[in-house]
């Protein structure tokens, strides 16, 4: 099945394959062409160019975009959307003045969710779960990562985690799996950390590699969550199970967890709320990709991420949605970008290079996803008519999306 698209106003984002994620100043720049064609060939990019070099062939299909834009999908590397119910009664709570922490204290928080998860079938929550799926996709995402850590227990983690992986296996956006068993101390082990450590390792981790259900393995490296000690205890033994660290630091403390997270080569230490120069430092030239959050520091009114020193450091920054039911229930990407523009004082270019390119790196496909170019995934977003890519963060509550296409198809 071919499909020619011609007339793109702009298509966004066209990159050589050996581009694999964007530093620094490097981050200011979107490369584009106007006036476009591009050609998909099954579920692949075959060929894009200017109008004026549209190929001679005949195709199944053909689209014009006149007015319109081209962008690869989004790429988000950070969700929990695996989840039973929601804290709206939380939420409801903080506005009356009650603060994230104070309701974490009370056994609210993490905690509450574990509750739900626990009681729900793993039916129920596939059902549950593949709702906000399907959600993120028609919002324009092609791949993203989904985290476990509301179960906190043997059976609740691996229901979450093969939740994930029947997803993976129903739905064309790639998805990366994440076991976040250290989110929380149970209620069980309040007073016995190393027990619920121990049968983190012993127990959960050697299961999850013997069914093959996680890629990464994270920690809510926090005050009254997990000390840098417990991290990296967690990190390494993942890391014998072939587990990669993406770990959860300084979402309120700066207390060390970047540097763990650069010591066992971290593929990406998200949140970052809160950043000491040291930090900042500790991250320039590694492997390991800074992933900032704003939906969540909107939600939770808390500090956004400092993307203008990261960059001026020549870092490099990935954006992504931290959709959970807790301190962001929303895993909108557009608004992503858009806050990401509006209250950390990125440009249009380098939001929209940290959620596509810099978020597929954040999840190991950047060789597939994340940007336009020759052989990978048939991922992007045909906009509405707009004047100019600007618009995207600029009219930050409208819905610019005319059709999102993953591997090759149209999402309905
Ligand atoms: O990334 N910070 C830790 N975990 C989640 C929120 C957890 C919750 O409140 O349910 C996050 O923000
Ligand atoms: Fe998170």
């Amino acid at each position: 099945m071919t499909t020619l698209i011609i007339n793109i106003k702009e298509l966004l984002q066209v990159r050589e394959s050996n581009i694999l994620k964007v530093s620094g100043s490097e981050m200011a720049v979107l490369p584009t062409i106007k006036n476009a064609y591009l050609v998909i060939k099954d579920n692949l990019i075959a060929e894009f160019g200017p109008m004026k070099n549209i190929p001679q062939t005949t195709f199944d299909k053909t689209i014009d975009a006149t007015g319109k834009m081209i962008l690869p999908t989004w790429c988000d590397s950070h969700t929990h959307i695996v989840y039973a119910g929601n804290r709206e009664q939380e939420f409801v709570d903080r506005i009356n003045g009650l603060s994230y922490e104070e309701i974490a204290n009370r056994g609210g928080g993490i905690l509450n969710s574990a509750q739900k998860l626990n009681e729900t079938t793993q039916e129920e929550l596939y059902e549950q779960s593949k709702e906000r799926l399907e959600e993120v996709m028609r919002l324009g995402t092609g791949a993203v990562e989904i985290k476990s850590g509301y179960g906190l227990t043997v059976d609740g983690e691996l229901k979450m985690l093969r939740v994930i992986k029947k997803l993976a296996q129903h739905y064309p956006i790639a998805i990366k799996a994440t076991f976040l068993g250290a989110h929380a101390f149970p209620l069980a082990y309040k007073d016995n950390h190393q027990g619920y450590i121990n049968l983190l390792i012993n127990e959960i981790i050697p299961q999850i590699a013997k069914e093959d259900l996680a890629q990464y393995i994270d920690v809510f490296c926090e005050t009254g969550y997990f000390t840098v000690a417990e991290t990296e205890q967690i990190i390494e033994a993942g890391i014998g199970f072939g587990l990669k660290p993406k770990i959860h630091v300084n979402q309120f403390n700066s207390i060390g967890g970047i540097q763990s997270g650069v010591k066992f080569d971290a593929l990406s230490v998200d949140h970052l709320e809160v950043m000491k120069t040291e930090d900042i430092l500790a991250l320039k030239n590694t492997n390991t990709m800074p992933v900032a959050l704003p939906s969540c520091s909107y939600f939770l009114s808390i500090p956004y991420t400092p993307a203008r020193e990261m960059i001026a450091a020549g870092l490099p920054l990935a954006l992504a949605t931290d959709y959970n039911p807790g301190s962001t229930p929303s895993g909108n990407m557009n608004f992503v970008v858009a806050t990401a523009c509006i209250k950390m004082k990125m440009t249009p270019e380098e939001a929209i290079n940290a959620a596509t390119i810099n978020g597929a790196y954040a999840m190991d496909l950047s060789t597939t996803h994340g940007s336009i170019t020759v052989d990978k995934k048939a991922n992007f977003i045909i906009t509405k008519p707009i004047p100019s890519y600007n618009q995207l963060p600029y009219a930050f509550g409208t819905n610019l999306i005319d059709q999102v296409f993953i591997e090759g198809k149209v999402i309905a």
